[in-house]
């Protein structure tokens, strides 16, 4: 899709342009609105929706119940499929399970729901993000009468609209051997990111959208976050030559992800350090 047309895209959208820079674009909006955006345009979409496991969000409720949280699922997910081109991939970064008030299989309920939806499943990478501060609710110590188990690990659910080959696009891959060898096995290994450092209470680290953007889509791509929080997906979009929308309803968090890409430029823009010919 070439810049003008994302820009009529972004133009048309009932979300709030709060920031552009170059061909990407920070959003204030609400992704459950299915007239958000009228026209497919999304190439890749890289995405970790709310948990709802009670994080104190500026904006939105993250203790609904079960039922509804299902609902809020289907509903943001359907809309991602009507503005995906038919091209589109889906990564979705999701718990595996919860095991806080009552436990529930999280993963698989929303695989279930995306597919529903229309979405085609391709594959779930592991994510072991080596959290292990989670392994202190054993429930029945050292007994069989309640005993819990705790995976220190997120999915990644890789999904896709009509077609898994990609037919369109630039077809200029910037991935290179080793990252292809490592990141096509299915297990990734990497630390999660610092809520305080960042300023948000629910950031994934860049190395997460880094390597589904490598890996599933052209340098040119338009890649989509329907909940960008503090920005990630979108500085990773602009670090690799992708356009990018990002769409984030609360104004607080789409500043943090304003001056986390222009902090971003900058660091681009500067000269790369010379040998002194003294
Ligand atoms: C898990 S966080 C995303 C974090 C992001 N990946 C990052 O690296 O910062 C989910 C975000 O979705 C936002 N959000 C919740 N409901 C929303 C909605 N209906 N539309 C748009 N954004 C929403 C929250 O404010 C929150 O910032």
């Amino acid at each position: 899709m070439t810049s003008v047309a994302l820009n009529e895209v972004v133009r048309k959208s009932k979300g709030q342009l709060f920031h552009r820079q170059d061909d990407i674009y920070v959003l204030v909006g609400e992704s459950l609105d299915v007239d958000l955006f009228n026209q497919e345009f999304i190439d890749l979409i890289v995405t970790s929706p709310p948990y709802n496991v009670g994080l104190d969000y500026n904006s939105t409720n993250d203790k609904i119940t079960y039922e509804e949280y299902l609902q809020f699922s289907e509903q943001w997910m359907r809309n991602c499929y009507r503005w995906s081109r038919p091209s589109a991939r889906f990564c979705l970064n999701i718990p595996l399970d919860k095991n806080k008030g009552g436990q529930t299989s999280v993963g698989a309920d929303l695989t279930t729901i995306a597919q529903k939806v229309g979405w085609k499943y391709h594959a779930t990478i592991i994510w072991n993000e080596g959290n292990i501060s989670r392994r202190t609710a054993w429930g029945s110590w050292m007994s069989a009468s309640a005993p819990y188990v705790i995976a220190p690990v997120e999915l990644i659910v890789v999904l896709y609209k009509d077609e898994w080959k990609k037919k369109h696009g630039s077809r200029q891959s910037d991935i290179n051997r080793d990252e292809f060898l490592e990141w096509t096995n299915g297990l990734w290994t990497f630390s999660g990111e610092s809520k305080k450092k960042i300023g948000h209470p629910a950031p994934f680290p860049r190395e997460l959208p880094r390597r589904c953007i490598k890996l599933f889509s052209f340098v040119g791509d338009v890649v989509f976050d329907p909940f960008l929080g503090s920005g990630t997906t979108l500085i990773e979009a602009l670090a690799l030559k992708r356009k990018g929308v990002g769409v984030e309803i609360d104004i607080k968090y789409a500043e943090i992800a304003k001056q986390r890409l222009l902090k971003e430029i900058t660091l681009f823009n500067q000269p790369s350090p010379t040998m002194s010919s003294g």
